[in-house]
C-alpha cells in the first residue's frame, strides 16, 4: 500500500500532540512504518523560525507572518516530508495548509485566494491524503491552554473565527473529517483510525 500523508488540524489545545503521539503508535504497532512532525517546526530551519513566530515580545505583521510560515512550509516538504513518502513511510503532521487558511485567512484577514495560491507555491501542490480537524469550542481550548504564546495571547473572538473557519473548511477537503476532540483521548484515537484505509 502507497504511504499515507496524514495531517492533525485543530485550535490551540485541541490534544493534536497526544494524538500523532497515539496514532504514531498504534500505526507501529501494526508494523507501518510513521514518521510524527510538526509545523512551524519540523525541520532544522523550521525551529528556528517558530521560536520568532511564537516569540509573545515579537510584532510580527500578518502578511509577514505568513510568508515565515511557507519558508517553514517549504522547508518541511523538501526536507522532511517528500523524502519519508518517497521511502515508504507514513508522515503524520501536526498542522499544515489548512493552518494558514484558518488563522491567517480568516484569523488575521488575508484574502483565502493569497492564502491558497501560496499554500500551493510552498507545497508544490503536495496534499494530505487525510486530514483531521480536532475540534474543541474556543473555552475548551482556552481552559487547556498552558503557557502563552503570540497566537495563545489571541483572544476568544479569534479563536472562535478560527473554529469557524476550520469547520466551514473541512467541508471542501477530500477525505476531511471533523472529530470531537472533547472525548477522551483513546476515543478520539479510535475514530480517527476508523477512517483510515487498514487491515
Ligand atoms: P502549535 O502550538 O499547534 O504547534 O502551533 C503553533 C501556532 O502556530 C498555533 O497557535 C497556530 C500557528 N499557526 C498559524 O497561525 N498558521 C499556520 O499555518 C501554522 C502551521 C501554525
Amino acid at each position: 500500500m502507497r504511504p499515507l500523508f496524514i495531517v492533525l488540524e485543530g485550535p490551540d489545545a485541541a490534544g493534536k500532540s497526544t494524538q500523532l503521539e497515539l496514532l504514531a503508535a498504534e500505526l507501529s504497532r501494526r508494523g507501518i512504518d510513521v514518521v510524527t512532525t510538526r509545523e512551524p517546526g519540523g525541520t532544522d530551519l523550521g525551529r528556528a523560525l517558530r521560536g520568532i513566530l511564537l516569540d509573545p515580545r515579537r510584532r510580527i505583521e500578518p502578511l509577514a507572518e505568513l510568508f515565515l510560515l511557507l519558508a517553514d512550509r517549504r522547508q518541511h516538504v523538501e526536507e522532511l516530508i517528500k523524502p519519508a513518502l518517497a521511502e515508504g513511510k507514513w508522515v503524520i503532521s501536526s498542522r499544515y495548509t489548512l493552518s494558514s487558511l484558518a488563522y491567517q485567512g480568516y484569523g488575521r484577514g488575508i484574502p483565502m485566494e493569497t492564502v491558497r495560491r501560496l499554500n500551493e507555491i510552498a507545497t508544490g501542490g503536495l496534499s494530505p491524503d487525510y486530514t483531521f480537524l480536532l475540534d474543541v469550542p474556543p473555552e475548551v481550548a482556552l481552559e487547556r491552554a498552558g503557557e502563552t504564546d503570540r497566537f495563545e495571547a489571541e483572544g476568544l473572538a479569534f479563536r472562535a473565527r478560527v473554529r469557524e473557519a476550520y469547520l466551514q473548511l473541512i467541508k471542501s477537503v477530500p477525505n476531511g473529517y471533523v472529530i470531537d476532540a472533547t472525548r477522551p483521548p483513546e476515543e478520539v484515537c479510535r475514530r480517527i483510525l476508523a477512517h483510515l484505509p487498514l487491515a
